[in-house]
């Protein structure tokens, strides 16, 4: 049985994508700023500290072996105009959403190449397509993580490893909420509705069936691309 580490796997997308692996047969460890307590696989690391990544990756390989699968989820938002960002407001959405990318993917990928075969999947954002006003260091830190991704994918093709990104558009989560509660959405969740071709708002599930699908022996030829899933939103 093959053993995942989804990060952010605490809530909205991260936990749809833990659970659906789980249901699909692999023993999925979770790291997040804050888990659950009734989930004795459900890890405290802050993706920011290679050291509480380190150390929680060490419990998870006691625990359930080698580590095959990453799923790159935990992420944080800001909303601010860009000349109002101060520099640590800057820094720590980068250091959440493009070197927690980095330290954890550089933290697991030994137990890859020991197995000649992996699995990563980045979370990135649809706002890397589209751009998004007051969101510049969200959308640097998740354009550089698709950049990294396609990067990685030609570094580490001959050893057997596929580095993907799915960029989520528009998915029903804690975040997307606290969005709309903060009128930063630019009209209500069903408003938004309205303007998506496929006429709902997406699912952590619908993030989940992606990851799913791209960490799966079948699609063993897909890799460096970024996959969007968003309703249509952007294509
Ligand atoms: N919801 C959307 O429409 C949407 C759109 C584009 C991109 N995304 C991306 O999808 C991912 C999941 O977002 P979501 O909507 O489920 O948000 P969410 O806020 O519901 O979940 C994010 C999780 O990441 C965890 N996290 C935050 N900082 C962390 C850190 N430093 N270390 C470890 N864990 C940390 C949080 O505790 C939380 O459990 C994020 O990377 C987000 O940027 C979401």
């Amino acid at each position: 049985m093959k053993t995942a580490v989804v990060t952010g796997g605490a809530s909205g997308i991260g936990l749809g994508i833990a659970q659906r692996l789980r249901s699909d047969g692999l023993h999925v460890a979770t790291m997040d700023l804050n888990p659950p307590v009734d989930d004795d696989l459900a890890y405290r690391a802050d993706v920011s500290d290679p050291e509480e990544i380190a150390a929680a990756l060490t419990a998870v390989r006691d625990r359930l072996g080698p580590v095959t699968v990453l799923v790159n989820a935990a992420g944080v938002d800001g909303f601010k105009r860009f000349q109002n960002i101060s520099f640590p407001e800057w820094q720590r959405v980068i250091e959440v959403n493009l070197h927690g990318v980095f330290h954890t993917t550089q933290a697991v990928l030994p137990d890859m190449l020991a197995a000649g075969w992996g699995r990563i999947v980045n979370i990135s954002s649809s706002s890397t397509h589209s751009g998004q006003p007051f969101m510049s260091h969200y959308v640097s830190a998740k354009s550089a993580v698709n950049g990294l991704t396609k990067a990685l994918a030609l570094e580490l093709g001959p050893s057997g490893i596929t580095v993907n990104a799915v960029p989520p558009g528009f998915i029903d989560t804690p975040m997307l909420r606290r969005s709309e509660e903060a009128r930063r959405l630019g009209g209500s969740v069903e408003e938004h509705i309205q303007r998506t071709p496929v006429r709902r708002v997406g699912t952590p599930g619908d993030i989940a069936a992606a990851c799913a699908f791209l960490i799966s022996e079948e699609a063993g030829y897909i890799t460096g691309q970024i996959l969007g899933v968003n309703g249509g939103r952007n294509t």
